[in-house]
């Protein structure tokens, strides 16, 4: 079943992206007017969501493939966008990391706005061992410091892929969850220590 509206989100740009191109304008109208139909706003889950940003309108018209000149532009602007920690710590508590990776809750009609969203991540990735039930839209995260390594910057990018994974890979499938406010600040240090703590059963 899908409850989760990172995936109702993900579907709705699968449809478009397979319309035809040639008819693009005409198809993409009367398609967009039939899926604001069948949506309607509920709690916390409102109609702005169906609207796509810069970004998304590329990748949407290119086929998730932007022409080579304009990706470097795209990520940079991307990349800008990450806000990192006043206090420079880019690593939390792994424990608490693994509790968000594991909660789906959240942006849902149903959900309490007060309460914080959940990262969701394994219903693409596989993360810690003990979790045998993951998705595979992702590439596994199981043993991440030995395929990433402990080179300095590492922190850095696993903090600003979180916060904002189309600015590695444009038209990325994953959420951009500091981005969107899915995530925030602490919440992002925890997933970093997740994945590179040592003591995470990730890298044991
Ligand atoms: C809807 C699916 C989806 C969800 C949910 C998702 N990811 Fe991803 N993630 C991907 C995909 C696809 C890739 C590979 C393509 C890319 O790099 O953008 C990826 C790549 C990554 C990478 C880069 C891996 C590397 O080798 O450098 C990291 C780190 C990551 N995800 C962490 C997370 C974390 C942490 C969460 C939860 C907060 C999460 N992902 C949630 C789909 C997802």
């Amino acid at each position: 079943m899908i409850k989760n509206i990172f995936f109702a989100a993900a579907m709705g740009t699968l449809l478009l992206t397979a319309l035809p191109a040639a008819a693009d304008g005409d198809y993409r109208a009367k398609a967009i007017a039939v899926i604001k139909k069948d949506f309607q706003p509920h709690g916390q889950a409102s109609l702005d969501r169906l609207a796509e940003d810069g970004l998304q309108a590329v990748c949407n018209r290119t086929g998730n493939k932007p022409p080579e000149y304009m990706v470097k532009q795209l990520e940079a602007d991307q990349l800008a966008d990450v806000k990192y920690p006043a206090d420079g710590k880019l690593m939390g508590d792994w424990k608490s990391g693994e509790k968000l990776a594991q909660s789906g809750r959240g942006f849902t009609w149903s959900d309490d706005p007060g309460l914080p969203v959940g990262g969701n991540c394994y219903n693409c990735h596989q993360i810690s061992p003990k979790e045998t039930s993951f998705g595979t839209i992702g590439p596994t995260l199981y043993q991440f410091l030995k395929l990433r390594g402990t080179q300095p910057d590492i922190q850095k990018y696993v903090y600003s892929k979180i916060y904002n994974a189309k600015a590695y890979n444009t038209c990325s499938d994953m959420p951009r969850f500091g981005h969107i406010g899915a995530l925030k600040e602490k919440q992002i240090k925890d997933l970093v220590a997740l994945l590179l703590d040592p003591e995470s059963p990730v890298n044991k």
